[in-house]
Order: structure tokens, then C-alpha cells, then sequence
């Protein structure tokens, strides 16, 4: 199915999703859910919850979308979030430099690394135009453009707020809560499904790269000496990895290893990487994506972001290009040192010795009767100076004096007059910074990409019929009751019908317009899978049809064992296996 045609029409035309704010020109980047795109899109986010909340046992917070600017200064956002922006001279559009680049050089894939200066250089020796207006841009500075939206919390401008570009930073700077809630145990994994703002320079591909989306992120709290991930839980598991290397490579390509191998053959650095990687493969594999056109694209070492250590992309294949639908990132202890650097809170945490230690520790108590009229008003900066060298090296006491810097100074000092002396104590522990792992799934992407993957044609009775394949616990609709006629008290029933299957819990729609086939290709077209048709044979024998999809099957069943029939068959069994 084409994007710009096929995709974007079905997905106007029945309600998945379409541009925002039409009635007044369009906004660029921004994208309303219709409702059979609202649901499809939380379908997707429940299944995301049962696998990354409820199975891991994690636990789900929902934070403001707006923070302060305090906030953003510690993440480093405020100074790191950038895109390469270029304005055109002629017609004043802005566009991402980078991707100019590497559409126009067919050598180069990620120009971002290359820096402004190359790419400027770039723009000019391959005579890159604006695609807006066609004029050269060679010689138009190729600038930075930090991507938050900025606000002002409260009345004035006295208070700078952003909009938050990641959900992650509402877990973040809650830490000193949370880990309470963890009983101050580590690992423990907090999870967040919320919107997140990017100033785009150039949104492009409908939900692909948009202005506001949602983001699905998990962050694993662990300890890096002691966690280990669950390996064994996903060690065979196969994953087709596009490694840096393969991506260096003239011939490289996706190779295939399971989890236990990849780790062994240090293709994968991080071992909790390497887990998510294998735990995230059954997560894309039940929301319907084609996992013949998915892969896990290592990032180049210019690529990561500024809090990575090892990072990976799921990538899914969309009209001949890769598209990330989730980042992989070992974010090491960079946010919490980084939040308990900035705030006055700990982000640190407790953690216990097997058996308390006894260690020895240097200690001074500087005698202030003679440091006071020896060195007046330096007298309490040079205690503080023994201390922290006590701290750092005490075989500077070992002699009869010792010399200490303050400022630009040094001052010598009698040891006897410093109170040197090494203690013994027992601790019970210490207090250490967490370091994170993080699964960052894009849920707008992978609507994208369901739909697109599940997206199918045939011939039914001489005409094309166009359908999805969605998942049964993904289709915005389970089941559609028709009457074969509105008339008749065939409607009646079938009302009756639809009424008791809500009841029961499932996703119902009533249709009775236009005629039977043309009914069922209009739910076949939603991704519905499965119609109940009601018929004049019903009121003889209190039975119905029950047409399946993917088959376009149909089999009579009772309508007493109609819930029961349904619910097998969402569970994965055919109309032909019953
Ligand atoms: N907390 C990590 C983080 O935000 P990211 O790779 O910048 O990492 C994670 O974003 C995911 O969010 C991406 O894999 C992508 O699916 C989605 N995403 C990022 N920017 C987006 C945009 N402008 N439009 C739609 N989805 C986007």
C-alpha cells in the first residue's frame, strides 16, 4: 500500500487519522486519531502495558507534560536537543539539513554525525536546492535549533517551561520518590505511556515524524555491580541484528542470532540490551508487525544521544526505507547524577554490604586556637582543605608538616596541630547512583507501521477486496452483527444480538446500511475480524453465520455458543479448526 496515496486515504476515509486542524489550513506535525485510530492506537498501548507493565511486574506513572526549565538544564536538552536547521533565502522555508544531505548523497546516511560545517560544505559542493522553491542554498548557514517547546508556567515570564521531548524525564525526577515505593530495592522498572513535544524542523511522513506523539517508555532502575538481567527467560531467542559493523561493511547486512549468542559474541555490549532486544521481539510479533520487514539497527558511534552508552534501534521496513520504531539505550548513571547534581534531592541509593565492613578512615581535628591567630581569616577555608586531603591522601601527614592550597595559596601547617588521626569504622553499606536501561517505543510509528504491515488485497467474487490483518485483540472492532436485511425484525434481532456480546465483553459494531458484501468489505477494510450475520433462517433455528476475514470463511453456529465460538477464535483458533 503507498503512503502518500492508498494509506493516507483509507486512513481519512474510515477514521484511523488524519492532519489536524484542517477547518483552519492545517497544522504541519500535528495528527487527530479518528475513532477507529484512537482505539487501534490504545489496543496497541494495552498490549504494550500487559507485556512491559503487568508481566514485568513494573510499575506505570502518568506525570505533567510540562516542566520546568530546571529540569531540562540538569537532562542537558537545553543545550544538547538540536536539529540542523537551514532557511532558504529565497522563499524563507526551514528545512533539516541533514536529511537533505542524505537524500541527496546517496553515500551518506547520517549527515547529523558529520557536524554543521560539513554539512554546509556538503550542501554546496553537490548543489543541494531548497525543495520548496528550488533556489540554491549554497552558502546559507547551517545553523542548531534546540527542539523544545518553550512556555512560561504561570502568569508573566517570570517562570521558563518546556514541553516535556521525552516522557523519561517525569520518571527521572521523581526517583527519590519512587525508589520508596520499590522499598528502596533495586532493579525495579517504571513505566509511563504519554505524550512528548518536538519543535520539528521538517515533520514528514504523516505519523512518522510529527510535533506531538506518544511515547511508551520503560525505565529499568539496576544496580551495574550486582543486576543482572533474566537471560535465560529469552536466550534462544532470534533476532535479526544490523550490527555497526555490518553497516560499515560494502555487503553488510541483517545477520541472525539469538540473544544467548549475541551477548557471547559481544555483538550486543550491554547484557540488559541484549534482554530487551529479545523480551521486545514478542511484543512487535502480537501488535502485527511483518517481522520479515523488522530489524535492530546498532547506532554508529557518532549517533548515540548525549546520555547513551549502547544503543540500538528497532527499525521496520516501510515503502523501501527503515523507519525507528523504538529506541534501545543504556543510559549508564547519567539522568540521576545528573538530577542530583542540579536539585537539592538524593538520587542516590542504599545499597547493603553482604556483612558490614570495617574500614579505616583519615580524619582531622585542626586545633582553631592555633590555626585562628596563625592564619586569621584563611583559618576555617584551610580546615576544610586538611579534611578533604585527609580524605584523599593521607600519607601527606606522614612527615612533621603538611602543605595545603587554598585559593592561589599555600599554607603549611604542624601535623601535630591538624589532629590527624585514622579511625576504624564499620559501615553497613553505601550509596550509590542507579544506571538505566531504556526501551523507548514510538507509538504513533508503530500505528504507522501495523497499519501499513497488516495492510493486504485479493479477489473476492471477481472484486479487490482491501483489508487488514490486525490482530483479533488489536481490531478497533471484534466483531460486526448485520442483518441480512433491516427489515423484518431481522434488525430486531440483530440488535438483541449485538447487545449480548457487549455484555460479554467484546468490541462490538452494528451495521445494517448498504448491501451484505458491500457491509462486510467495509469491515474487512477496518481490520474486523469477524462478522455475525443474522438471517431468516435465524428465527427458525436460532442460528447465525459467522464469517471470518482472513478466510472470508463462514460456518453456521448457535447463537447460545456464539460468545463461546467468539472467544476461541480471538484466541487464535480458525473457523476451520472448530
Ligand atoms: N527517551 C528516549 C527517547 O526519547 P528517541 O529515540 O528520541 O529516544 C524514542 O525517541 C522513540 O520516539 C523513537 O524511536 C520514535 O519511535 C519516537 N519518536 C521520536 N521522535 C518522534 C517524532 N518527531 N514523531 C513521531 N515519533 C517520534
Amino acid at each position: 500500500m503507498s503512503e502518500t496515496g492508498e494509506l493516507a486515504e483509507l486512513a481519512k476515509r474510515r477514521g484511523f487519522f488524519f492532519p489536524s486542524n484542517d477547518a483552519y489550513g492545517g497544522t504541519a506535525g500535528f495528527y487527530t486519531y479518528g475513532p477507529e485510530g484512537a482505539t487501534l492506537k490504545r489496543n496497541i498501548e494495552d498490549v504494550w502495558r500487559d507485556i512491559f507493565v503487568r508481566e514485568l511486574d513494573n510499575m506505570e506513572l502518568e506525570a505533567p507534560t510540562i516542566m520546568p526549565e530546571a529540569v531540562f538544564e540538569a537532562s542537558g536538552h537545553l543545550d544538547g536537543f538540536d536539529d540542523m536547521i537551514i532557511e532558504c533565502g529565497e522563499c524563507g522555508a526551514t528545512h533539516r539539513a541533514d536529511h537533505l544531505v542524505e537524500d541527496a548523497v546517496e553515500a551518506i546516511e547520517d549527515a547529523e554525525a558529520l557536524g554543521t560545517e560539513r554539512v554546509a560544505e556538503l550542501l554546496t559542493e553537490h548543489g543541494i536546492v531548497c525543495p520548496s522553491c528550488g533556489a540554491e542554498l549554497a552558502d546559507e548557514p547551517v545553523e542548531e535549533f534546540n527542539l523544545m517547546f518553550a512556555t512560561n508556567i504561570g502568569p508573566g515570564s517570570g517562570s521558563p517551561g518546556y514541553l516535556r521531548p521525552e516522557t523519561a524525564q517525569g520518571i527521572f525526577v521523581e526517583f527519590p520518590r519512587l525508589k520508596e515505593y520499590a522499598r528502596n530495592q533495586l532493579p525495579f522498572g517504571v513505566a509511563q505511556v504519554g505524550r512528548a513535544y518536538r519543535n520539528e524542523i521538517s515533520p514528514r511522513r504523516a505519523l512518522v515524524r510529527v510535533r506531538e506523539f506518544t511515547q511508551a517508555e520503560l525505565e529499568h532502575f539496576i544496580d551495574p555491580e550486582h543486576d543482572e538481567p533474566p537471560i535465560e527467560w529469552v536466550e534462544d531467542v532470534e533476532l535479526p541484528l544490523y550490527s555497526a559493523r555490518a553497516q560499515q561493511a560494502d555487503d553488510g547486512d541483517i545477520e541472525y542470532y539469538t540473544v544467548g549468542e549475541a551477548v557471547d559474541a559481544g555483538v550486543i555490549e550491554s547484557e540488559w540490551v541484549a534482554y530487551y532486544l529479545g523480551r521486545s521481539m514478542a511484543f512487535y510479533d502480537r501488535i502485527g508487525i511483518d517481522m520479515d520487514r523488522f530489524r535492530y539497527r546498532q547506532h554508529l558511534s557518532g549517533e548515540r544521544a548525549h546520555y547513551a552508552a549502547d544503543c540500538w534501534d528497532a527499525e521496520t521496513e516501510l515503502g523501501g526505507n527503515w523507519i525507528e520504531v523504538t529506541g534501545f539505550a543504556y543510559r549508564s548513571d547519567y539522568d540521576l547524577s545528573k538530577h542530583g547534581e542540579y536539585s537539592d534531592e538524593s538520587f542516590t541509593i542504599f545499597r547493603q554490604y553482604d556483612e558490614p565492613r570495617t574500614i579505616e578512615r583519615a580524619v582531622v581535628d585542626p586545633d582553631m586556637s592555633y590555626l585562628g591567630p596563625e592564619f586569621g581569616g584563611d583559618a576555617a577555608e584551610i580546615a576544610e582543605a586538611l579534611e578533604s586531603l585527609a580524605g584523599r591522601d593521607r600519607s601527606a601527614f606522614d612527615g612533621e608538616e603538611v602543605t595545603v592550597e587554598v585559593g592561589d595559596t599555600s599554607y603549611t601547617v604542624p601535623v601535630e596541630k591538624t589532629g590527624f588521626t585514622v579511625e576504624e569504622q564499620t559501615e553497613a553499606g553505601e550509596h550509590i547512583t542507579p544506571h538505566v536501561v531504556e526501551p523507548s517505543f514510538g507509538v504513533d510509528r508503530l500505528v504507522y507501521s501495523v497499519l501499513i504491515h497488516t495492510h493486504d488485497a485479493d479477489t473476492v467474487d471477481g472484486e479487490t477486496r482491501s483489508f487488514l490483518e490486525l490482530p483479533a485483540e488489536l481490531a478497533p472492532t471484534t466483531v460486526a452483527v448485520v442483518p441480512l436485511m433491516a427489515k423484518d425484525g431481522l434488525d430486531d434481532r440483530a440488535r438483541e444480538i449485538a447487545e449480548t456480546l457487549r455484555t460479554e465483553g467484546f468490541e462490538v459494531a452494528y451495521d445494517d446500511t448498504g448491501n451484505i458484501g458491500r457491509r462486510y468489505r467495509r469491515q474487512d477494510e477496518v481490520g474486523t475480524p469477524y462478522c455475525v450475520t443474522i438471517d431468516y433462517e435465524t428465527a427458525e433455528d436460532d442460528t447465525v453465520t459467522v464469517r471470518e476475514r482472513d478466510s472470508t470463511d463462514q460456518t453456521r453456529v448457535e447463537i447460545e455458543a456464539l460468545p463461546d465460538v467468539l472467544d476461541r477464535l480471538v484466541g487464535g483458533e480458525t473457523l476451520a479448526e472448530l
